[in-house]
């Protein structure tokens, strides 16, 4: 028996590792700087800061893509760079949760296990739980007793809907929409309106700002580079002319969520009228996205504290409370799924 277990989260922009031992929940961007196609740069946030800014020969690159694993081999140095760390150098064998999506192939899933099961990192035992299990957990839901709780994560690049009965996930749907794609609205806007071509890193920002800036009535101040004139520019930009597009890519998630509504059995849809959905990942706290979900559904929305966090925070559970445990599952549950 290992005496010390790891959660992990691997996000497609966020990984998050919570470490049992002093019940810490670490978050680092999931991305590593290669210089010269075999040199480790850097990783994590500091390969992030290099992002959209280092020379051609060093490239900064996201592993996971859309919600899966793409690159493997970075994936594992990862992973190892990490628990290294947190277990201050020196690497004791460990058992390993892990959270996976559900609506992907039985391959992808099991990329995850390999994951950690080759990266070097002594795991003992790997048990995997399906994100949304663990999301509900962070959202403090009894998942277990509960029926009909509908979960909507917006991450970065996906957004999974899911329901959840009685422990087991009775539907659910991933969708390529998340906080990447309004990133990319806000840039369409600004570069169609006013002529400014912006980084993604300005576009995340104007979307964390929309919500203050609207609430102040004031303006969104941006630097890039016009392109008109080709020379570096600054802009104050009036936050509306963002919402039409962001708008077209709220409506793909909410006409998902109407899509799994209506598949929904009948007896679980009246649970999930009582209950609201719960809306949770890190995107969810995009200006206006909750209450065009509200309006749209004619469901009351339910938004958290601490929506980046709400998977790793399902995972402790799990790893932490005996009545959470059986939540979790081996390889072998895994392939009868
Ligand atoms: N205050 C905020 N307002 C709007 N968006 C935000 C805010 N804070 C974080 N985000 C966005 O949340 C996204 C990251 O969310 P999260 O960490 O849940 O994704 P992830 O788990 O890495 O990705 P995925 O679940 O798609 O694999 C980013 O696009 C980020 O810009
Ligand atoms: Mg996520």
């Amino acid at each position: 028996m290992a005496n010390n277990v790891f959660g992990i989260d691997i996000g497609t922009s966020n990984i998050r590792i919570y470490n049992q031992q002093d019940n810490n929940i670490f978050m680092e961007k999931n991305m590593i700087a290669i210089e010269n196609g075999n040199i480790l740069l850097a990783y994590g946030d500091s390969a992030f800061d290099m992002y959209e800014k280092a020379p051609s020969n060093i490239v900064a690159s996201f592993p996971v893509v859309n919600g899966v694993i793409a690159d493997i081999s970075n994936m594992e140095t990862l992973i190892k760079l990490f628990v290294t760390d947190l277990s201050k150098g020196s690497l004791k064998p460990a058992d390993y949760v892990i959270a996976v999506p559900t609506d992907v192939t039985d391959v992808e899933k099991r990329a995850f296990y390999d994951l950690i099961e080759d990266a070097g990192i002594k795991a003992h035992k790997i048990h995997v739980v399906e994100k949304a299990v663990a999301d509900g957990l962070g959202l403090d839901i009894d998942v277990k007793n509960s029926q009909g709780v509908l979960i909507v994560n917006v991450g970065y690049s996906t957004t999974e809907i899911s329901i959840l009965s009685l422990g087991g996930i009775v539907l659910s749907r991933i969708l390529k929409v998340g906080g990447a794609q309004f990133d990319e609205d806000i840039r369409n806007a600004i570069r169609y309106e006013h002529s400014l071509l912006i980084g993604q890193k300005t576009a995340e920002k104007i979307k964390m700002s929309i919500k203050s800036v609207m609430k102040d009535r004031g303006s969104i101040v941006c630097y890039g580079r016009d392109i008109i004139s080709g020379l570096p520019k600054e802009k104050e930009i009036p936050p509306e002319i963002l919402n039409s597009n962001l708008t077209a890519s709220y409506m793909q998630i909410i006409d998902n969520v109407k899509m799994v509504l209506e598949r929904t059995p009948p007896e679980l849809s009246a649970d999930i009228y009582r209950h609201g959905i719960y809306m949770t990942g890190g995107a969810s706290q995009i200006y206006n996205l909750a209450e065009l979900l509200s309006e749209s559904t004619g469901l009351k929305v339910n938004t958290c504290d601490d929506p980046i966090d709400s998977v790793i925070m399902g995972i402790a559970k799990v790893i932490n409370e005996e009545k959470y445990r059986s939540l979790a599952f081996t390889i072998e549950g895994m392939s009868g799924k």
